[in-house]
């Protein structure tokens, strides 16, 4: 029986299925899904998985061009072309396709995927005589020092900064501590000294934060790695961020309220001019 797939109004081989690499599911895990279990070549407990499906695309924000009447036939056709009795049917609904940037996606139609797939039933032996487990501490997704693509919490925030009106939203631990941006490092000045959060395995450690790092070790600059508490940052004199595409970009304003002057400070100036000098002496040597 071949296991089959459902492709934006397709259905092909499952090994056949082919989806765009511009998919902000398969950049950002930008997206929610449901698997079904099939007996007898019915699906069970539809109505369940279909009001979960809805549960989850409205907190992430995916608007479906469909129903779940809609989905409910795709799913029904899926098992009778299979022709498979015992099955998983599986299907996700990802943000939809459009340039790889954080920011929400303008007039895209979500991608609806799915497949139905044999799943033979669980063995006697497990069936029968149960199964073994471990224990294992609860840090899921606490690596934000990975450079994965599980990014969906900071395409979140993105999308609200930007509903705020706002390029970039810095983000606060529980503890009250700022951590890094949706996309980029933090570094704030107090009183000509610079102060950015420890790399202690909570934040990335960005390229650009180390460029940053090493001129301001070449020059000199007053500096300090240390912890930020959101208040205080609300106080600083400047706050700029930095990533590979923004380099040193400051911050001019935080939740409506004017950073220092309100307007670039001379440190996060200067630190571009550096940082660009320092792009420009790079690819000089190449
Ligand atoms: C969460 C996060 N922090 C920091 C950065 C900055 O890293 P880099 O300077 O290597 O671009 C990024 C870049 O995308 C990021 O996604």
């Amino acid at each position: 029986m071949p296991d089959l797939a459902w492709i934006n109004g397709e259905i092909c081989d499952l090994y056949e299925a082919k989806v765009s690499f511009l998919d902000h599911g398969y950049f950002f895990g930008y997206g929610v899904y449901e698997a079904l279990k099939v007996y007898e070549g019915k699906p069970f407990a539809v109505e369940d998985h279909m009001d979960r499906l809805e549960r989850s695309m409205k907190e992430i924000r995916i608007h479906p061009d469909f129903t779940r009447e809609e989905l409910k036939v795709i799913i029904n056709k899926l098992i009778a072309e299979s022709g498979l009795q015992d099955a998983m049917v599986y299907l996700q609904v990802t943000r939809g396709i459009g340039p790889r940037n954080h920011a929400a996606l303008k007039n895209a139609k979500p991608s609806l995927t799915m497949f139905v797939s044999y799943l033979p039933p669980t063995s006697d032996n497990l069936r029968r005589n149960g199964a073994n487990a471990i224990i294992l501490k609860d840090d899921r997704w606490a690596h934000p020092f990975i450079k994965s693509l599980n990014l969906l919490p900071n395409v979140l925030a993105k999308q609200i900064a930007e509903e705020k009106g706002a390029y970039e939203a810095i983000l606060v631990r529980e503890n009250g501590f700022i951590s890094e941006a949706a996309s980029s490092n933090v570094f704030a000045v107090f009183d000509d000294t610079i102060i950015t959060p420890p790399t202690d395995g909570k934040i990335l450690a960005g390229i650009s934060r180390m460029v940053v790092l090493k001129i301001i070790d070449k020059y000199n600059l007053k500096f300090k790695q240390d912890h930020i508490r959101v208040e205080q940052l609300r106080q600083a004199d400047e706050i700029f961020i930095t990533n590979t595409g923004a380099e040193v970009l400051p911050i001019i304003n935080l939740d409506g309220n004017p950073v220092g002057k309100g307007e670039p400070g001379p440190v996060s100036q200067k630190l571009y001019e550096l940082f660009m000098k320092e792009v420009r002496e790079y690819l000089d040597k190449q």
